[in-house]
């Protein structure tokens, strides 16, 4: 969660893994974030992006961890990915946002309707980091073919907000690109149950945003069950 998703913030929970961010990473990001403050949403601004992310990776080192990153040059993903593997990161494309300024900046979630582009970062990134890629469900597009494709470049992880615009979470989407590699599986994971449907539809893990903004202890509570605190390996 942007503005809120720091190193400081995200230590206080027990998810086993933390992603930080988004965090823009070059300039044209930068200005995009900016922006968006202007009409009150929140956003991490750094005078300088890379010192501002390595100060976050820093603080998070210990934690297994991913770093959302918007950027508008392919060079910003380059940056942050060296930084991210000194680290022991997870760098993980930020596909989904779809706030106006990053769209015009070509970030977010303009890259999943701008594929090639899209592949060309994952190909490069994926050359240095473990490369993950953020997406949104709930557009006409042939999401099968989208996560074959990024599998088939270099990205080990889809993470999957798989939103239903009226509110829920489509589990039939999850099922589909869960037969294709490693998935995350987002939306609605408000309590146990909805989390484990995320995990029984074939998820290898369900992420939580804003439960975690109304319960401190959320994900404390959400690995009482068998479920949901099974370990996870990434092949
Ligand atoms: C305040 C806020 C900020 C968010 N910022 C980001 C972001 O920077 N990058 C991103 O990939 N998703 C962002 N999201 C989306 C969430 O990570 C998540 O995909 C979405 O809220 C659905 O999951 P939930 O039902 O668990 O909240 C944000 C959501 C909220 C509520």
């Amino acid at each position: 969660m942007a503005g809120i998703n720091n190193a400081e913030f995200c230590k206080k929970h027990k998810a086993s893994l933390l992603i930080l961010g988004g965090f823009n990473a070059d300039k044209g990001a930068m200005e995009a974030g900016k922006k968006v403050i202007e009409r009150g949403r929140k956003e991490f601004i750094f005078e300088d992006p890379l010192d501002g992310i390595e100060r976050e990776l820093k603080s998070i080192y210990g934690r297994k961890f991913a770093v959302n990153i918007r950027s508008s040059t392919l060079d910003g993903y380059l940056e942050v990915a060296r930084l991210v593997e000194n680290y022991n990161g997870i760098l993980e494309i930020n596909a989904h946002c779809r706030q106006p300024e990053f769209i015009a900046k070509r970030c977010g979630e303009w890259l999943l309707f701008n594929l090639e582009d899209l592949i060309r970062i994952v190909r490069a990134v994926s050359k240095i980091v473990l490369t993950a890629v953020k997406i949104r469900g709930s557009h006409k597009l042939d999401y099968y073919s989208i996560c074959k494709k990024l599998f088939e470049n270099g990205c080990k992880i889809v993470h999957l907000d798989a939103m239903i615009p009226n509110g829920g979470c489509e589990l039939e989407l999850i099922r589909r690109i869960s037969n294709l590699g490693f998935l995350i599986g987002n939306n609605s994971f408000i309590d146990k149950s909805s989390g484990e449907k995320i995990i029984f539809s074939g998820a290898k893990m369900a992420s939580a945003a804003r439960a975690v903004l109304k319960d401190e202890i959320f994900f404390e509570k959400m690995l009482q069950s068998r479920i949901l605190s099974q370990p996870v390996f990434l092949e």
